[in-house]
């Protein structure tokens, strides 16, 4: 790992969590961060903290699904990339309408792909760059009523791993990496299960058993969450220092090592 530059780092969906970390982190070790957020408030907010501590952290808002926001962008030199943000959206794929779906992918595969179009641009012209993108355990491995959610991370572990094969064609120094948390308590997933029961009810095919799937739910999540974020931190500085990526990166070990062995044992 080459911890010796320092380097210019924007991350999406910094307003708390994953992301938010992450740039303290990236920021604490010397690096340039521009964290940006979906709303301005957030922003202002990520701004006052990096202030108070004297971090090297510049924050606005940057909606991924707005090509405005995006071209924000465009003046700057961005070493790394990290695709961050993301939405959570689930209900089984038998009756959710796909307007929810098509809207998932917006924001976690669509918005971010174009970010990164624009991002890689200069860095294939200077020949160096990394982009990392935040995908999921859950981009491997499927899970009853989340596939609205998961689905977009195995789109985005299998994006990823082509372009990173298609960019070795013709650069040396372009690099694309992915990182794949397992569950960490950010919010994120009880706001993901929550938003079925907006609209799966009496009318569900699954209505006779919601609260089962809903007690299933909040005990799985209880288990399996880890309550700091510092080891999903930690790969994702790895991925964003190292001169050369692995293909992945991810954490807790112990779920990166259950999801493995359940895709050896054929799933
Ligand atoms: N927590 C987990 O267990 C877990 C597991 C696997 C993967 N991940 C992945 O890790 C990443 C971070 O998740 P997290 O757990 O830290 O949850 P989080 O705090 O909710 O992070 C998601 C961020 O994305 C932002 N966002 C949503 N829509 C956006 C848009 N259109 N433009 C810009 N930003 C937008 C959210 O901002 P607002 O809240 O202001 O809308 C939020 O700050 C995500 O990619 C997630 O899929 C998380």
């Amino acid at each position: 790992m080459d911890t010796s530059g320092s380097r210019t780092v924007l991350i999406t969906g910094c307003r708390r969590g994953i992301g938010r970390d992450a740039a303290v982190t990236l920021a604490r070790r010397g690096h340039r961060v521009i964290a940006t957020t979906h709303t301005g408030a957030a922003a202002e907010s990520l701004a006052r903290t990096a202030a108070a501590e004297s971090l090297p952290i510049e924050a606005f808002r940057l909606d991924v699904t707005d090509g405005d926001d995006r071209r924000r962008i465009l003046d700057r030199d961005i070493d790394v990339l990290i695709n961050n943000a993301a939405v959570g959206e689930s209900g089984s794929l038998a009756e959710i309408d796909i307007d929810r779906v098509r809207r998932s992918f917006e924001t976690n595969l669509f918005g971010p792909l174009e970010l990164t179009q624009l991002v890689l641009r200069k860095m294939i012209e200077r020949d160096a760059g990394t982009v990392v993108f935040i995908s999921s355990l859950a981009g491997r491995i499927t899970m009853p009523f989340m596939a609205p959610y998961t689905m977009t991370k195995f789109a985005i572990s299998g994006g990823a791993e082509t372009l990173r094969n298609e960019l070795h064609r013709i650069s040396d120094g372009v690099q694309i990496t992915v990182v794949e948390p397992g569950a960490y308590h950010t919010g994120f997933n009880q706001e993901m299960v929550a938003t079925k029961y907006e609209w799966m009810d009496g009318n569900s095919y699954f209505h006779g058993i919601l609260e089962k799937i809903r007690a299933g739910e909040e005990r799985y999540f209880r288990r399996m969450e880890k309550g700091s974020t510092a080891s999903i931190v930690r790969q994702i500085v790895r991925a964003a220092e190292a001169e050369r990526p692995r293909l992945r990166y991810a954490a807790p070990w112990w779920q990166a090592l259950g999801v493995r062995l359940m895709r050896m044992a054929g799933r």
